[in-house]
């Protein structure tokens, strides 16, 4: 059992048929040993290739689909932790937002609709990604408040200090430079500006745990070969979610790069966590 690819496609194999019957502590200790992979090595087809490559690609081919599957995947919560986690930046009442990992523009769309902005700008490294989203805003009819660009977080084009507020939603995870993409939000952000993420994690062991192993090793694997032929995606989403770094640990590297913590705050059994920091 060598790496990381080797404990997936062993669990592709067996989990479907054997969870169901089998106590889950082989399969969480696995898990716990990818735990302390770097997050950045889960990568969705191979390890010779850079992650963003992997990524722009893996998101292009699932694009017409992600939106089913992130409401599979979420319960369809996603839309309240959207809506939940925008509201704690009314307060600051931020007029130029940056949403980064913009995707098919929901976090977009509801930041001009809950923010009430001058203009939003969406960045993502998919293009197809961002087409579902342009289709979206101009269904919407706010094609002329929000624009999709596709740039790559760590490499942002934009002016120092030019944003008020950036968001993040289900995408901190998927960074291949996450130091250097953080020092990219920081430098386009203005002083004492706000980064809001919002991120999935896995609930703390237990009960809880065991349940959320057999919803997504279950239903969630079989509804995804379903939706798509591309099942390395979805297993991708799976496993960077458990190998990304939340929590206390998260908030350290946030200050590590410049950031305060504002305001923690857990949806739904801690199943998804939103961090709410500010410039320093
Ligand atoms: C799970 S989707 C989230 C989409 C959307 N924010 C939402 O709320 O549903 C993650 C997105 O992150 C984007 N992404 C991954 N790496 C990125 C990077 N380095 N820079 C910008 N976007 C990136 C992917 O292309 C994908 O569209």
């Amino acid at each position: 059992m060598g790496n990381l690819a080797d404990c997936q496609k062993l669990e592709n194999t067996f989990s479907i048929k054997l969870v169901i019957f089998c106590d889950l502590a082989p399969l969480c200790a696995k898990y716990n040993q990818m735990k302390e992979t770097d997050f950045t090595k889960v990568k969705p087809y191979n390890q010779d290739e850079e992650k963003t490559a992997q990524l722009a690609r893996m998101f292009n081919t699932i694009s017409g689909k992600y939106d089913q599957f992130n409401d599979i995947m979420t319960w369809g919560l996603a839309r309240s932790w959207r809506k939940s986690s925008l509201l704690a930046l009314k307060k600051f009442e931020p007029k130029q937002i940056l949403d980064i990992a913009a995707g098919t523009g929901d976090m977009c769309i509801k930041s001009y609709k809950f923010l009430n902005p001058e203009h939003v700008t969406g960045v993502d490294i998919s293009d197809k990604m961002l087409e579902m989203g342009r289709f979206k805003i101009e269904k919407a009819g706010l094609s002329d408040k929000i624009d999709l660009e596709v740039q790559d977080v760590a490499s942002l084009t934009f002016a120092d200090a030019c944003f008020d507020a950036a968001t993040i939603a289900f995408g901190i995870r998927n960074f291949e430079k996450l130091n250097d993409s953080l020092k990219q939000i920081h430098r386009v952000l203005r002083p004492a500006g706000h980064l809001l993420i919002l991120e999935m994690n896995e609930p703390e062991k237990g009960i809880l745990f065991k349940g959320y192993q057999l919803y997504t090793k279950v239903f969630v694997k079989l509804t995804s070969r379903l939706l798509s032929s591309d099942t390395e995606a979805y297993d991708y989403l799976q496993a960077s979610m458990h190998a990304f770094p939340n929590g206390e640990r998260l908030i350290n590297i946030l200050s590590e790069n410049g950031f305060k913590l504002n305001k923690y705050r857990k949806f739904t059994f801690g199943v998804c966590s939103m961090y709410l920091v500010e410039k320093v």
